[in-house]
């Protein structure tokens, strides 16, 4: 293996594991993993708390203001054995993984000048070395030259499935209907939005692991990484 800078850009649908994965691999390539859909909900959570939605309308005027003042940060922490989040130095890791960032992330996610910000913040960090970067639109426009892209989906019962379960784990009352349900909102505005629909890039390799092991689809994907590697 040689230790040329690669990028790795694994986009997908919602709830199908993509962070997971992109996490495992970025361990076992000892490369950066950054979750841009924590981006994305640390800033609705940042609109929640400061009253920028209201009755499902963003105020994007003052949210884009704001966002000079939204430092977003990664850190891993070694006791939890978790990556956290960061706002303004402050752990939001739990707090944007709850349904209230998730019912509205996807309002926030489709305002233009918001992408254009985070993007800019994702370039960035691919500027600093190898990465592991997760999303929507990281092999369409963060980095259409991305080394390795991976477009990731599953059925949307068996993504609501491991949603549920998820929070559910965590301790949240939730309903399997009202999950699904939100699945499929936030696939059909994240597919239909103006500004980067979610898409398979043309040279993307296409991952559905529905009827796949964890074990199985990081085999999978390691194996592309080190035809790259080799190659
Ligand atoms: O991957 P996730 O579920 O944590 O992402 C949260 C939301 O953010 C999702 O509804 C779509 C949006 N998102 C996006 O538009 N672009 C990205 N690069 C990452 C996430």
């Amino acid at each position: 293996m040689n230790n040329k800078k690669i990028i790795i850009a694994i986009d997908g649908h919602s709830s199908c594991g993509k962070s997971t994965v992109a996490k495992d691999l970025a361990k076992a390539l000892a490369i950066a993993y950054v979750d841009t859909g924590a981006m994305y909900r640390s800033v609705t959570l940042y609109a929640l708390r400061n009253n920028l939605i209201n009755d499902g309308v963003v105020n994007e005027q003052a949210l884009v203001a704001a966002l000079d003042n939204i430092k977003i940060t990664f850190n891993f922490n070694a006791e939890l054995k978790k990556n956290e989040t960061f706002m303004n130095g402050e752990s939001v890791e739990a707090e944007i993984r709850a349904m209230q960032v998730s019912s509205n992330v996807s309002l926030v996610s489709a305002i233009g000048a918001i992408r254009r910000k985070l993007v800019d913040w994702q370039r960035q960090m691919g500027n600093e070395g190898s990465l592991v970067m997760d999303g929507r639109d990281i092999g369409t426009v963060v980095f259409p030259n991305a080394d390795l892209k991976i477009f990731m989906t599953a059925s949307d019962e068996v993504r609501a499935q491991r949603r549920f379960d998820e929070l559910t784990a965590k301790g949240e009352t939730v309903n399997f209907d009202d999950i699904l349900f939100n699945v499929r909102e936030r696939d059909r505005i994240d597919s239909t939005r103006a500004e980067s629909p979610l898409r398979k890039a043309d040279d993307a390799l296409l991952l559905d692991n529905s009827n796949m092991t964890m074990d199985e689809q990081f085999q999978w994907i390691l194996d592309k990484v080190n035809q790259i590697k080799n190659s």
